[in-house]
């Protein structure tokens, strides 16, 4: 898949021929120096912008294919998004950010119940009545990592989940993505700078110049003269 961003001069390939494939239930680690293309990959992969060339399937649909109202819906359905600035709705309780999701989807996938499991995970259980516009920056991020899990989606997509937090409640969220990709077979796909907090992972996909290897490091570069 190739993704060129502008025309003419200001032509910019963010993405160059990248191939690679997830299974369910795997924690895969999106690495690489600034600019080289992992939000542009975590955002096509979220159905948020679509490739100039080549195809994303995910669970054997062509998404490619879809048209705008069905990329909404796999979207609500499928795809759980939790990004660097995290949108937070001011006017509404850090619970009610929370709960959003489920409304927007329709579904009863989860309960409040749920989401206030969630916002202890996250250490908010003291929180969770404030208004979202009365909590810290850090604070603001662990309800965006909660409104992003609530419709247990099966593929969750990060962008630097832990860029704003301390080292501590980094941990924190780093146990919990990967604890619920045991415990509910959910797919996590993580832009991170990161990368000592998560450990071990089944997969770190590096992107450097907007090639993708699989891999912590991008192979050494042979020179044949
Ligand atoms: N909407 C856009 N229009 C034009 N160029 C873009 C756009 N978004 C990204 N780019 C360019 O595409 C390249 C990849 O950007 P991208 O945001 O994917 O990098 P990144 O790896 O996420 O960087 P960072 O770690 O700083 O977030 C960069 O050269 C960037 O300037
Ligand atoms: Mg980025």
């Amino acid at each position: 898949m190739t993704k060129i961003y502008g025309d003419g001069d200001n032509k910019v390939k963010a993405l160059d021929d990248v191939s690679f494939s997830i299974e369910q239930g795997e924690v895969v680690l999106i690495v690489g120096s600034s600019g080289s293309g992992k939000s542009t990959l975590l955002n096509m992969i979220g159905l948020l912008d679509s490739p100039t060339n080549g195809n994303i399937f995910i669970d054997e649909v062509n998404t490619t294919t879809l048209n705008d109202d069905q990329i909404s819906s796999f979207r609500n359905k499928k795809l759980g998004f939790i990004f660097q600035f995290s949108n937070l709705l001011s006017d509404l309780s850090v619970l009610e950010n929370i709960l959003l999701p489920i409304q927007i989807a329709g579904t009863k996938s989860s309960s409040e119940k749920e989401a206030i499991d969630l916002l202890k995970a996250v250490g908010l259980e003291t929180q969770i009545h404030k208004r979202a516009n009365k909590i810290s920056g850090g604070q603001a991020q662990r309800v965006a990592i909660a409104r992003g899990l609530i419709n247990k989606p099966s593929i969750v997509l990060a962008d630097e989940p832990t860029g704003n937090l301390d080292s501590v409640t980094s941990q924190l969220i780093v146990d919990l993505m990967k604890s619920m990709a045991i415990k509910l077979n959910q797919t996590f796909v993580i832009v991170t700078h990161d990368r000592q907090h998560f450990g071990t992972v089944d997969k770190v996909i590096t992107i450097k110049d907007g090639k993708a290897f699989e891999g912590e490091e991008p192979p050494t570069m042979e020179i044949t003269v």
